[in-house]
């Protein structure tokens, strides 16, 4: 099939070249001529773990290419899918303006039927937006509007995207029905459901699994807070819950909040939705409140150890991104810690494997970058874990303790076990878990 992809970031671009992989032929079109200069001469501009490989293959065997010419871009292409952003807008909904921007350029350009997918969260009645606006330059025969939102985790895109849980398609044109159950089939041969309902439906199932899980990180660090107060630990109480069937093990790790591009302006927005529906979700209001003080929570602890006033001290920090994995640094808990640390005074030393040049791109040279973690520990007065990634589980402690000025780590991520941590001679501090040293 002849597919077009408008917008090549973490969705998009992962979109695109597993499509590719399948053997449809990809456009990918993006404003963003810097970026697709660098795709064109073979760069990927995001870090996403066997993103490689795929792109890799697919652009030299010409299945996969990019322009910035939205015209050119749609020409031949059966399936359009808008894989563009959708912020949050002061009023805390999603702005669409960048889809319903590119959906009124599109209604200009086609000239036979096309499917125009909406990949990108949206707020429920958006299919029927971007049907509007085609519908004002185009005759019905000519496009289907489906909403079909993508459910990959950054750090597993492209695991997610070749095996999918599931797929969900929302749409009552049979037609479309027909092409994209053809386009996802070879993503489900293990037997994973595609679910056909209606628009509203789709764009509402979304919003739902982020706001459901973003409720669960949020409920787990709640319990863990309370753990600390009462002398409980957390990691116990997680595995004794989590093995009950109807609750599940995963997803149930506190930690200093949840970030990334998604939870945040996801919960955000379908709050946004409920409120102009004259509905009071509650419970979303608390996971959000909830979230906002989680992410000062190091930043408490540190303080309430080390004092109010980190002039003269230095934190190192441990990890950048929102999440292991991935080079993504929107909304991450460690923007909110550095920005505290920055304001008390505090040097920051920091090391990520992935991040650091985004996080750079923020703060300039008020934060200094580490060549390695262990540089990073170099004269600092305590350690802040901040992103769980792998190299940083099982590290030399003994160096640690020689590199840093005093034994103290605040773990944002509980990766050691506190008994560990007490024999080495370590001041530990973790999250629903007692302290030591
Ligand atoms: N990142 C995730 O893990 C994830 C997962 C599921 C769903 N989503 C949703 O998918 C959507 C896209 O997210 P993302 O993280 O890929 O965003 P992103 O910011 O990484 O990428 C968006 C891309 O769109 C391009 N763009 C902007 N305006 C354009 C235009 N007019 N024409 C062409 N290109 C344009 C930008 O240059 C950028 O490359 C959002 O709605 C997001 O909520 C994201």
């Amino acid at each position: 099939m002849n597919i077009t992809v408008v917008g090549t970031g973490y969705v998009g671009l992962v979109t695109g070249t597993c499509f590719a992989e399948t053997g449809n032929h990809v456009v990918c079109v993006d404003i963003d001529e810097k970026k697709v200069k660098r795709m064109q001469s073979g760069e990927i501009p995001i870090y996403e773990p066997g993103l490689d490989l795929l792109f890799e293959r697919n652009t030299r065997q010409g299945r996969l290419v990019f322009t910035t010419d939205l015209a050119e871009g749609i020409k031949s292409a059966e399936v359009i899918f808008l894989a563009l952003p959708t912020p949050p807008g002061e009023d805390g909904s999603a702005d669409l303006k960048y889809i319903l921007g590119v959906a009124d350029d599109i209604s200009k350009l086609i000239q036979d039927y096309k499917v125009i997918v909406d990949k990108s969260t949206v707020p429920v009645g958006t299919a029927e937006k971007v049907h509007a606006i085609l519908a004002r330059n185009l005759s019905e025969e000519l496009f289907d509007v489906v909403s079909n939102p993508e459910f990959l985790r950054e750090g597993v895109a492209v695991d997610d995207f070749m095996k999918p849980d599931r797929v969900v398609i929302g749409t009552r044109s049979e037609r479309a029905q027909k092409l994209m159950k053809q386009l996802y089939e070879p993503f489900v041969r293990q037997g994973n459901p595609i679910y056909f309902m209606d628009e509203r439906s789709a764009e509402m199932t979304k919003y739902a699994a982020n706001s459901y899980l973003a409720a669960r990180i949020s409920f787990m660090n709640e319990i863990a807070n309370l753990c600390e107060l009462v002398g409980a630990n957390v990691d116990a109480v997680r595995v004794g819950m989590g093995s009950d069937s109807r609750i599940g093990k995963r997803f149930l790790f506190p930690g200093i909040g949840y970030g990334g591009s998604c939870f945040p302006k996801d919960v955000q927005a379908l709050a946004k939705t409920a409120e102009d529906k004259g509905y009071d979700f509650k419970i979303l209001k608390a996971v959000m409140n909830v979230n906002k003080t989680q992410k000062h929570r190091l930043t408490a602890k540190i303080k309430a150890h080390l004092g109010d006033n980190l002039s003269g001290k230095t934190i190192a920090l441990w990890g950048l991104a929102f999440k292991p994995n991935t080079d993504d640094i929107r909304e991450a808990p460690a923007i909110y810690l550095i920005e505290d640390l920055l304001s008390a005074g505090a040097k920051i030393k920091a090391f990520d494997p992935e991040a650091m040049k985004n996080v750079q791109a923020v703060f300039g040279d008020g934060v200094q970058m580490a060549q390695d973690q262990y540089e990073a520990l170099i004269g600092a007065d305590a350690l802040a874990i901040v992103t769980e990634w792998s190299v940083f589980r099982t590290p030399s402690f003994e160096v640690m303790k020689q590199l840093l000025k005093n034994p103290v780590i605040f773990d944002g991520r509980n990766l050691y076990d506190v008994e560990l941590m007490e024999d080495k001679g370590f001041y530990y501090e973790s999250i629903g878990r007692n302290t030591v040293g």
